[in-house]
């Protein structure tokens, strides 16, 4: 990205940064090897979903710690994020808990620690991962299902996040099956998702023999037809993602699409992140999850349009940020979790609403080694 931070936001970002790598460190003295969710008490444990090994967000504290590695060379950050790599191979050998957040469990450990270290033990798991991805792909609907059971028609904004695991897939390999699977699926998800006004459906239902849609149901949201916002932050993100492996300009005219969508909702609240953008007003629940994935997904399209735009997505995306950090983080080095306020889902338990979740920290901090160009795309 070209664009130039004003000096206030330059200091604020680099004080930002300085405050992550305290917290994080005293995290990482915490941790021993343990894979994060949301904190009970202050205090991470292991793996307390219910799902174990297989649940979708296990790749984000490595991921998270694999950007600290990157930004500071730290040896502490890369020690854990192999250990936790190594950890879920139960889940890469046990396939049936697995569905289509492979790109989320494994871009973020393996493809990432390749990445970095060019390691080519991590290189064949991605490869192994980003096949099990290809093989949930339908081929007459043209879509990569997300879900297991006799969910066979089911496709979710989200999947958008996991298609960078096949663009990789296609370019370490130089077999193209992974590019056109990723492309279909994007192409579907743009018809069938995305509503005219930006904004988008979290799940779509489609036949899985002939790819029609059949219907659009709430999901995550508070109801059919309203709009989550993760879900949102999924599309302006993934799309613009799309973009960039594809160079294909109308996955950028969705992701502004969206953006824009994000962008008007947010300055209606004093840029923090309502759950769900069409629920009621009362009562009033906040995912600031929604936040900082919204505030990456601008920042890529900042880093996508020409200077004479980009100012609208990036300056928006900072707005997002220093909202969010005033409101809801917590810079206490003895308790877990940054970001607070992440809602799971809008009908969730109390105990999964308006708490630090482990994604929120992630793309949080993501957010803030782009803002100093000091990140590296996981993605
Ligand atoms: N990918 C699931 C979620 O955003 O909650």
């Amino acid at each position: 990205m070209s664009y130039q931070l004003i000096k206030d936001d330059k200091t604020w970002a680099e004080g930002i940064f300085q405050k992550l790598n305290i917290k994080l460190k005293a995290e990482c003295a915490r941790m021993e090897n343990i894979i994060p969710y949301i904190p009970r008490d202050g205090r991470y444990h292991d793996l307390d979903t219910g799902e174990g090994i297989y649940w979708w967000t296990n790749g984000f504290w490595p991921g998270l710690l694999w950007q600290m590695y990157q930004a500071t060379k730290h040896e502490v950050y890369r020690n854990q994020a192999e250990a936790v790599e190594k950890r879920l191979d139960e889940a890469l050998a046990g396939y049936e808990g697995l569905h289509h957040d492979v790109g989320f469990m494994w871009l973020h450990t393996s493809v990432a620690n390749y990445r970095l270290t060019g390691n080519r033990e991590s290189r064949r798991r991605g490869l192994h991962a980003a096949n099990l991805l290809a093989g949930r792909y339908n081929p007459v609907g043209r879509f990569i299902r997300a879900w297991n059971e006799d969910r066979r028609g089911w496709i979710i904004i989200d999947t958008m996040m996991n298609l960078p695991l096949l663009y990789w897939a296609s370019r370490e390999t130089g077999d193209p099956r992974f590019l056109f699977m990723a492309e279909n699926h994007a192409d579907t998800a743009m018809n069938a998702i995305i509503r005219p006004d930006g904004s988008s459906n979290h799940i779509a239902i489609l036949s899985p023999d002939t790819g029609e849609c059949l219907e659009t149901p709430a999901g995550q949201g508070y109801a059919p037809g309203s709009s989550w916002s993760r879900g949102q932050a999924w599309a302006v993100y993934g799309f613009a993602l799309s973009c960039r492996y594809t160079g294909r300009k109308q996955y950028l005219d969705t992701a502004k699409k969206a953006a824009h969508y994000v962008i008007a909702n947010f300055a209606q609240n004093n840029w923090l992140p309502l759950v769900d953008f069409r629920s009621p007003k009362e009562p009033l629940k906040y995912d600031a999850t929604a936040a900082v994935i919204s505030a990456c997904g601008l920042l890529e399209i900042a880093s996508q349009v020409g200077e004479y735009e980009e100012a609208l997505y990036a300056g928006s995306a900072i707005k997002i940020l220093r909202a969010c950090e005033k409101a809801f983080a917590d810079w206490d080095a003895e308790k877990d979790g940054v970001m607070g306020k992440g809602t799971a889902a809008y009908h969730d338990s109390s105990e999964n609403t308006e708490v630090p979740i482990i994604y929120g920290d992630y793309f949080f901090t993501e957010a803030i080694l782009r803002l100093l160009g000091n990140d590296f795309l996981i993605w």
